[in-house]
């Protein structure tokens, strides 16, 4: 049986396992084409925190990684959330530990920790607000305080300081994708398509922050390439991005800042472990409650202000 085959008949058993479930689908931009395309809802981190924690089923699958998954369950306690691959992490959630975070409280007691979803349950209990990378300077402006911590990713936290008049104290943390694009690749990639705009994530250093024409989140890159006039732009996030890009705007022409953008993690999640996850209800994704009651406050605080 050929690969198109196999795929037809696996999605069918996927489809008949979801209804059987009362299971949704639930995808990030950047998984692979064949798992964006059997989802019922595909979005960036707050998109699907939104969709997470006001959705009519019993099982939601998510097709992401375990921060995402998490934020889910700590969202909608109620339901069964899965992560299809348990080893699908995110290296910058993993670059502050709630011990870490607690040491860093101390020196900066009047500050409020402003935390990127990509973090752990555990560090977001310890924090006053979450953020994602479309809210994230507004969240940064909307904290009564003057000065914020804001972890882990150095390179948002640089942004929002760029954008509010507030002093944000970075943590050292990084994406290991969007931190190897450089000043250079945004050279080369104006030389070699002088028309394009280049957009990119926030998650890029602020020298390629800085160079570009519009930064904006995996949903907002999306937004805006939907309704720009340019017939060719320049991307600077993960490549599984231009899967939507490609099939949303056929008359368009998209190009990546770096080839190298690739997230691994994002791309450990296939049909089969779609089809094994519903059907074994693996591997459910839960968060001990008084962790779960704290991590709710943080994110609430940040879906109240995302509207
Ligand atoms: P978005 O919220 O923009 O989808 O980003 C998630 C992420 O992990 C970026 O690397
Ligand atoms: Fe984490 Fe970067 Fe992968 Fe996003 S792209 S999940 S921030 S490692």
């Amino acid at each position: 049986m050929d690969r198109a085959m196999k795929d037809k008949e696996l999605i069918q058993k996927i489809m008949e396992l979801k209804e059987e479930r009362n299971a949704v689908i639930l995808a990030h931009n950047y998984q692979i084409e064949e798992v964006q395309d059997i989802a019922d809802y595909i979005g960036d981190s707050l998109g699907l925190s939104q969709k997470a924690a006001d959705i009519d089923a019993e099982v939601i699958v998510f097709c992401g990684v375990d921060f995402m998954a998490e934020s889910a369950a700590i969202l909608s306690p109620e339901r069964t959330v899965l992560l299809p691959e348990i080893n699908a992490g995110c290296p910058m959630a993993d670059m502050v530990t709630v011990e870490e975070l607690k040491k860093e409280k101390e020196k900066y007691p009047d500050a409020s920790v402003v935390c990127y979803v990509n973090s752990s349950a555990e560090v977001k209990a310890e924090s006053d607000i979450c953020c994602t990378s479309s809210n994230a300077v507004d969240i940064v402006k909307a904290v009564d305080s003057s000065q914020v911590l804001f972890i882990p990713d150095q390179n948002l936290a640089h942004y929002t300081a760029e954008q509010t008049d507030k002093e944000v104290i970075p943590w050292d943390g990084y994406c290991i994708t969007h931190h190897r694009v450089r000043a250079d690749d945004v050279k080369k990639a104006r030389k070699a398509h002088p028309d394009a705009p280049v957009i990119v994530h926030p998650e890029c250093r602020p020298e390629v922050v800085s160079l570009a024409d519009y930064v904006g989140s995996t949903s907002q890159i999306l937004d805006f390439a939907g309704t720009s006039e340019d017939e060719k732009i320049i991307i600077g996030t993960e490549m599984g991005i231009l899967h939507r890009l490609r099939k949303e705007n056929p008359d368009k022409k998209f190009f990546l800042l770096n080839q190298g953008m690739i997230c691994k993690s994002m791309k450990f999640t296939t049909l089969n472990h779609v089809y094994a996850a519903l059907d074994r209800m693996q591997y459910q994704i839960t968060v001990e409650e008084e962790i779960r009651k704290k991590a709710t406050k943080a994110l609430d605080r940040m879906l109240e202000l995302s509207g």
